[in-house]
């Protein structure tokens, strides 16, 4: 398979359907995205639509990096021939593009005119755009458009025809848009690969695939395999009506099936953010890839997949590692109702606090019915139920203080089924000294694990700044967890222990 060469009409097809086109420095600056993004060829503009895209051809022609083929558009009119030419013509590597129709319908309908009148003019623009631009550039190229190439299934032998004098007048790039899209991509491929056999293979085969029905890219990746090799993709999919075929999806589609695609995948990410803004075009939340949901999972299934498989490169529920397009975040967790043990865990962990998967399964129907209600929940109302029912939990222990009397000596008063105790125990810090004392009051407790947590940011706005984990068990040996926050370290600990006892003295 030839490299797929990429060729970007993002200044053209996409800015003429904006509600308020580029002006010359917007062009400029996305121009430099482009070449960011390492695009093989960019097609500026249509110089001879107005002064101003002229100058902005002109000057993107100035800026062109090395090996990039600079191209604008022109209808088969000698005006706008010498437009391209005289906007872009000193460019290193210049192409002319010129376009007509040689689909019955619209030479019928639209233009009122004959094939045979339809093909001289093609011709004729082609033999006068090869020999004009050569005379100022010996490395300059012509590119035709059948324009509505799509159209063209029930006259594709007069097409073929046509096309074969088009390239004896001088074309090498023949582009063969879907203008509308209106047929499967296999009847649309079949046509290109009719063209490509009748041309044979020094004539490069273009595509231009509009997106009415939603299948462009699949049409351009199809017909990259089918033998195409330039692809006309606009960022984000801008273009007329339901726009081009999107670049980053076809981009990543061919990585994804094995081919080495020229581009600089990584920079696809904060490119499109960039002409999301630039062109006021929001992203749609869903679009593949770029779109702000597209790394979300809500169903339980879907999470547990994603979060089994987060570090690997092959996801059990994405097309590709996220930062393949350079985006910096994660698959998404939201916790609905559709979600499961696997999402609470997660949320809650990732918010800095530590969880069990046992009490995790326990918390998921208390959130799922809350959401139930609402809809998809936001952390901080998963942490409040994490709060009241892990932190907060109620029994027969109240902690009241805790203080130092002498040297390790320490006093502990709580309550127990309601009835005040103050007693002493001493120890190597307050963490023991609070366990002597309960042995003293009668609930020996050993403890088997001990972490504490400095919390940047209490997520559940309480203001504390420590977290106590701890494992106590007892003669039966079953171990209890306890935890508790605090602002004071100390307090987060003896917390903490009141914390575990309420979960077996109820
Ligand atoms: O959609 C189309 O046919 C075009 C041509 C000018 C290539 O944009
Ligand atoms: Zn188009």
């Amino acid at each position: 398979m030839k490299t797929p060469f990429f060729y970007d009409i993002t200044l053209r097809d996409g800015n003429q359907s904006l509600k308020k086109p580029w002006q010359l420095n917007e062009k400029q600056f996305i121009f430099e995205k482009l070449h960011d993004l390492n695009i093989q060829a960019v097609e500026v503009g249509f110089p001879a639509s107005s002064h101003m895209d002229f100058e902005a051809c002109r000057t993107l022609a100035d800026m062109a990096w090395d090996n990039l083929v600079v191209s604008a558009l022109a209808r088969t009119v000698k005006s706008d021939i010498d437009a391209v030419i005289n906007s872009i013509g000193h460019a290193k590597n210049p192409r002319v593009h010129t376009f007509l129709t040689l689909s019955p319908f619209h030479m019928k309908y639209v233009l009122n005119k004959e094939p045979d009148y339809c093909a001289q003019k093609a011709i004729e623009a082609v033999e006068y755009a090869y020999e004009k631009i050569r005379q100022v550039n010996k490395n300059a190229q012509v590119q035709f458009s059948v324009e509505h190439f799509g159209d063209c299934a029930e006259n594709i032998d007069f097409v073929i025809d046509t096309l074969k004098k088009i390239v004896s007048a001088g074309a090498s790039i023949i582009n063969l848009p879907n203008t509308v899209e209106r047929t499967r991509p296999a009847t649309f491929i079949n046509l290109i690969e009719r063209v490509k056999n009748a041309l044979g293979d020094d004539v490069i085969i273009s595509l231009h695939n509009h997106n009415d029905l939603g299948m462009a890219t699949a049409t351009t990746v199809e017909g990259y395999f089918a033998g195409a090799v330039q692809l006309e993709c606009c960022i984000n999919g801008l273009g007329e009506r339901a726009g081009n075929t999107d670049f980053a999806q076809v981009a990543v589609a061919l990585h994804n099936n094995g081919v080495k695609v020229p581009v600089n995948l990584e920079k696809i990410y904060e490119t499109s953010m960039i002409i999301s803004q630039m062109a006021r075009v929001k992203i749609y939340e869903k679009a593949p890839l770029i779109g702000p949901e597209a790394l979300a999972h809500r169903s339980g299934i879907h999470q547990d997949g994603a979060i089994k498989t987060k570090d690997m490169d092959f996801g059990a529920y994405r097309p590709i590692k996220p930062t393949l397009i350079g985006r910096d975040d994660d698959e998404k967790i939201g916790f609905t109702s559709q979600s499961g043990k696997t999402a609470v865990f997660e949320i809650i962990n990732n918010a800095g606090y530590p969880i069990t998967i046992e009490e995790a399964v326990r918390l998921t129907p208390i959130v799922k019915e809350i959401s139930e209600q609402k809809g998809e929940l936001g952390t901080d109302e998963i942490l409040s139920v994490y709060r009241k029912e892990i932190l907060d939990v109620k029994g027969a222990f109240e902690f009241i203080s805790f203080k130092l009397v002498a040297g390790n000596k320490f006093k502990l008063c709580f309550k127990f089924k309601g009835e005040l105790k103050e007693v002493e125990g001493s120890g190597n810090g307050p963490l023991d000294a609070c366990l002597d004392a309960l042995k003293n009051a009668g609930f020996p407790r050993k403890l088997s694990f001990y972490k504490q947590y400095a919390l940047d940011e209490d997520k559940m706005g309480s203001g504390a700044s420590a977290m106590s984990v701890i494992h106590l068990v007892g003669k039966d040996m079953e171990e209890i967890i306890g935890r508790a926050i605090d602002q004071n370290t100390a307090r987060a600990n003896v917390k903490a222990i009141f914390n575990a006892l309420n979960q077996v003295y109820k």
